[in-house]
């Protein structure tokens, strides 16, 4: 069974913590935290004080996926509430170094890559890695399609984590729903993060069981 990662961006944040409780009630592993600074991505979104109450009220793993240029200097700033604190491949920070601090931190580390990023590139990190985020759209917005390129990617990264007999989780982020989740979940991901499909829903619980039985 896969594991689900509502991505709150889409959220009402007026409205938020009902949605909170129902994503308690229906059971989802993680909440997905999109944190953008506009220059990182064409796109601003919120940073840690919304963090810091959505931790206050739930305990929900929070998945805080930062887009973020230069990350390394926030790091110990998003530790404070994060459970995994994942930042980008291409960011501008001594990788190694941003894994083993987020680790210190007593976070689960993770690292991303855009849809250019070949996987091979982080290879020689994901010993430092328990989660590796595979972006199946360009990061920056919500509601954009699914690439398929982003299979492949799962497929290479599964093998070689098999191959290592590492245990990392490995998510995907963008475009998810009922047609491309099980596409996701055969080349390998075991977390979805799925945003505007989850949020579109009347009926959210419902939305979230559909994606876990897949
Ligand atoms: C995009 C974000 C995603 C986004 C996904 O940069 O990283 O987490 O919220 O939204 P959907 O599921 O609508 O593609
Ligand atoms: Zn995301």
């Amino acid at each position: 069974m896969a594991r689900i990662s509502p991505s709150v961006l889409s959220a009402d944040f007026l409205t938020f913590k009902d949605d909170i409780k129902e994503f308690e009630a229906a059971g989802v592993d993680m909440l997905h935290i999109d944190v953008m600074d506009g220059i990182f991505v064409p796109n601003i979104s919120f940073g840690n004080p919304l963090i810091k109450s959505i931790k206050k009220h739930t305990n929900i793993p929070l998945d805080v996926h930062l887009m973020i240029d230069r990350p390394h200097r926030y790091i110990d700033e998003f530790a404070k509430y994060a459970d995994y604190l994942g930042f980008h491949y291409e960011a501008g920070s001594d990788n190694v170094e941003t894994l083993k601090r987020i680790r210190e931190l007593g976070c689960k580390s993770c690292i991303t890559i855009k849809p250019a990023t070949p996987p091979e590139s982080i290879y020689d990190l994901l010993d430092l890695c328990d989660m590796v985020l595979v972006m199946s759209v360009e990061p920056g917005f919500g509601g954009q399609k699914f690439l398929p390129s982003a299979l492949e990617k799962l497929s290479k990264l599964r093998a070689e984590c098999q191959r290592r007999n590492l245990d990392i989780e490995l998510e995907v982020d963008g475009g998810i729903n009922n047609e491309t989740a099980p596409l996701a979940v055969d080349a390998g991901a075991t977390v979805l993060v799925a945003g505007s499909y989850v949020f579109s829903a009347e009926d959210i619980s419902a939305k979230i069981q559909e994606i876990k039985n897949l």
